[in-house]
C-alpha cells in the first residue's frame, strides 16, 4: 500500500512537471537534442549514397536488420510524437496568454526569424516528413519494392523534379527550423548557458546549414546525374 502511494504520489509530480510550461521546454529539448542525433545519422547512412549502390544497400541492409535500430526506431517515432505535441500544444499556450497585444512591439529587432517562426517550419517539416515516410518507410518496410533495390528506390525519386523541389525546399525549411532549434534545445536544460551563448549559436547555425545542404546535395545530386 505504501509503495502504490509513494509510486502515485511520484506520477502525479512527475505528470504536473510535464504539464507545466518549464516541463514542457525540457521536454521539446531533449527529444530536440535525440532529433538531432537521428539527424547526423541519417545524413550520414544517406551520404554513402555517393560512394555508389552497394554501399548504400548495404547500409540499409544494416539498418533493416540490426536489433538495436529496430529498437531505436520506436524511440524516435516517440520522441518525434513528444516533439511535436509538447511543441504545438506549447505554441498555443503561449497565444493564449498573449492575448494582449505588447504596445511596443518590434519582433524583427527583438527575435530572428527562425524563432518567431518554429510553429510554421515545424509544421512543414512534419508534412514532409508524412511525405517522405510514405515514399521509402512505407514502401520498404509494408509495400515491398519488387525488384528494385533500396538505392534504386531513392535515385528513382529524385528523377523526378516536383520531388526534387519539394524535398530540397523541405530541407532548407528544416535548417531554419534547426538554426533556432539548436540553441533553444541548449537553453532549455543547459547549466552555464550564458557563459557560451555566442558559441552555441554559432555552432548551431553551422550545423544546420550543413543538414541543409547535405541533405539537399544529394536530391541534387541525383536528379541532375
Ligand atoms: C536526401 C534526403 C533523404 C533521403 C535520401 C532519405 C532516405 C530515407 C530512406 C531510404 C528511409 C527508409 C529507411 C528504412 O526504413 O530502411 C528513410 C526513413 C526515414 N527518414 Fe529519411 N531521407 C532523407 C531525409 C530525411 C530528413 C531530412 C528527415 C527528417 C526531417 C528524415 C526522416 C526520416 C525518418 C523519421 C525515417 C523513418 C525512420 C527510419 O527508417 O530510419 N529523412 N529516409
Amino acid at each position: 500500500m505504501y509503495i502504490f502511494v509513494t509510486l502515485k504520489k511520484k506520477y502525479n509530480n512527475m505528470n504536473k512537471f510535464l504539464t507545466s510550461s518549464i516541463g514542457r521546454k525540457v521536454v521539446m529539448s531533449l527529444t530536440g537534442f535525440f532529433l538531432i542525433i537521428f539527424l547526423i545519422v541519417h545524413l550520414g547512412i544517406n551520404l554513402s549514397l555517393f560512394w555508389g549502390p552497394n554501399a548504400f544497400n548495404s547500409a540499409s541492409e544494416f539498418m533493416a536488420t540490426n536489433g538495436v535500430i529496430q529498437v531505436m526506431q520506436y524511440i524516435l517515432a516517440a520522441g518525434f510524437i513528444l516533439h511535436i505535441i509538447q511543441g504545438i500544444t506549447l505554441e498555443l499556450k503561449n497565444r493564449s496568454s498573449r492575448s494582449v497585444k505588447y504596445v511596443v512591439n518590434k519582433p524583427a529587432e527583438n527575435s530572428s526569424f527562425s524563432s518567431r517562426n518554429m510553429i510554421y517550419t515545424g509544421i512543414l517539416v512534419l508534412l514532409f516528413l508524412i511525405l517522405h515516410l510514405k515514399d521509402f518507410f512505407v514502401q520498404l518496410k509494408f509495400v515491398g519494392i519488387g525488384d528494385l533495390t533500396d538505392y534504386q528506390l531513392v535515385t528513382n525519386l529524385f528523377k523526378n523534379p516536383v520531388y526534387t523541389v519539394i524535398y530540397v525546399i523541405a530541407f532548407i525549411l528544416l535548417g531554419v527550423h534547426l538554426s533556432h532549434g539548436f540553441q533553444s534545445a541548449f537553453q532549455s536544460t543547459g547549466a552555464n548557458y550564458n557563459k557560451y551563448k555566442a558559441c552555441i549559436k554559432n555552432t548551431g547555425i553551422g550545423f544546420s546549414i550543413l543538414i541543409a545542404i547535405g541533405f539537399s546535395a544529394i536530391a541534387l545530386y541525383f536528379f541532375f546525374n
